[in-house]
């Protein structure tokens, strides 16, 4: 049976990846629809001819179709992958360089940055929930993916949603590397939050292994920070935690350390990125050209279009398989809320994810975790209905936060400074 893929932010960087992932798995998918959409025109145009001639290089059996309006691209498809950013890189440095301002973590997802993102973001999965078809399963990787997920499973009740988040392939590499484990056959139970999950259980081939004694013999090794790995805390936090932690804990647990090295640093993240798109843009387009093209691997490199493509083949072929993936909690973490959504390792089949009981939060981050789901449910709140006080509590509630004046004062510039994305705040 054919189907129809639509694929909303297809003139995204990422999407070399993305095009990889489905070349992987093109024999499970033989006949599919990819419906591409992206507001940009002229990457959206690049993305096309890109996927169709690495299409037609390796053989694969897609139809590759563009569009710029929502409605087109969403009718009749099973399933809607959402991989957008909403204001793309220059409402990212927004996100980035105001918490900055006032001591705050700038990050995309983390803290404030991430509640202004969520509230560019929600409104647009809202409106695609609302457009889609009823039975069409919606993957999203649309940041921030669990605030998303939960504001479009309460505010479009029924919709079919997973949100999606590939940290935890990177960082149980990275885990592997620093407890001399191989990499290949290395599983760890993440729970939690996304961004904010935590692992103690550890197998190897599905052998449990005694991580409070591989703790013990795990050295702190200086240096080797890049963007996304920061071995050395990562270590020190495992350490003295008792637990593997996700990468973006050391925005909690170093959070002054980090702003201060934020600013010292002088760009933001997105600044950078924005540097090298020209180049790494003109580089997919010299490939296209190309009878089989091989294009850098620069962004969302890894795992993250496989990653994406693995979960819709495992819906659609009923693959029963263990991902780790964003949904409803319904009993899976015992201390949070049955509402809440939680990062989980899940069984992913037709009927969709398929969760375990997991237990209780490890204690030492217990608290911690629970704060930011109160603070992720009223920002979901906010960024759906667009109220200011419940922006206002989110904001509060964050524990990079908490100081009423800081939380009035980033509010105040950061719906100002993305007022054209906001309309939901505009009344
Ligand atoms: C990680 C996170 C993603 C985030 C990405 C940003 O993969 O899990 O949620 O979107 O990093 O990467 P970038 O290269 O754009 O900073
Ligand atoms: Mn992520």
């Amino acid at each position: 049976m054919s189907i129809k893929i639509a694929i909303v932010g297809a003139g995204s960087g990422y999407m070399p990846g993305v095009i990889r992932g489905l070349l992987h798995r093109a024999a499970d998918l033989a006949g599919a629809e990819l419906a591409f959409h992206d507001v940009h025109r002229e990457h959206l145009a690049l993305m096309a001819r890109l996927a169709t001639a690495m299409f037609a290089a390796r053989g694969a059996d897609f139809t590759v179709t563009s569009h710029t309006e929502l409605k087109p691209t969403l009718d009749g498809a099973s399933y809607v992958f959402t991989t957008f950013r909403p204001g793309g890189m220059a409402a990212r440095h927004l996100d980035e360089s105001i918490p900055l301002k006032y001591g705050v973590v700038g990050q995309e997802t983390a803290g404030p940055g991430g509640f202004l993102m969520a509230c560019r973001s929600v409104p647009v999965l809202l409106r695609i929930a609302e457009l889609a078809d009823p039975d069409a399963w919606i993957v999203n990787y649309t940041n921030p993916t669990n605030i998303v997920t939960d504001a479009v499973l309460r505010y479009r009740p029924g919709t079919r949603i997973i949100g999606l988040c590939d940290q935890h392939v990177g960082d149980t590499e990275m885990w592997a590397e620093l407890l001399g484990l191989p990499a290949a056959g290395l599983e760890a139970d993440w729970i939690g939050l996304n961004h904010a999950t935590w692992a103690e259980r550890v197998r190897l081939h599905g052998e449990p292994l005694d991580l409070p004694a591989l703790l013990a013999d795990l050295e702190i090794p200086g240096g080797g920070a890049t963007p996304w790995r920061d071995p050395s805390r990562m270590a020190e936090l495992a350490r003295a935690l008792g637990l593997l932690p996700n990468s973006y804990a050391k925005y909690y647990f170093f959070h002054d350390e980090v702003v201060r090295e934020l600013r010292a640093k002088g760009t933001t993240r997105a600044q950078d990125i924005s540097a090298m798109l020209p180049g790494y843009y003109a580089s997919l387009a010299a490939e296209a050209a190309k009878p089989d093209p091989d294009p850098s691997r620069e962004r969302g490199g890894g795992e993250h279009g496989e990653f994406a493509v693995d979960v819709i083949c495992a819906l659609h072929r009923d693959e029963d398989r263990r991902m780790i993936v964003n949904i409803r909690n319904d009993g899976a973490i015992s201390s949070l809320d049955d509402d809440a959504v939680v990062e989980v390792p899940a069984r992913i089949g037709r009927k969709g994810p398929l969760r375990s009981a997991m237990g209780p939060l490890p204690l030492p981050v217990r608290g911690l975790t629970q704060a930011i789901w109160t603070y992720e449910r009223l920002a979901a709140d906010a960024a759906a209905t667009g109220d200011r006080r419940t922006a206002l509590q989110a904001l509060m509630a964050h524990p990079f936060v908490r100081d009423k004046h800081t939380a009035e004062r980033i509010l105040h510039e950061g719906l100002a400074a993305h007022r054209d994305h906001l309309p939901q705040f505009a009344r």
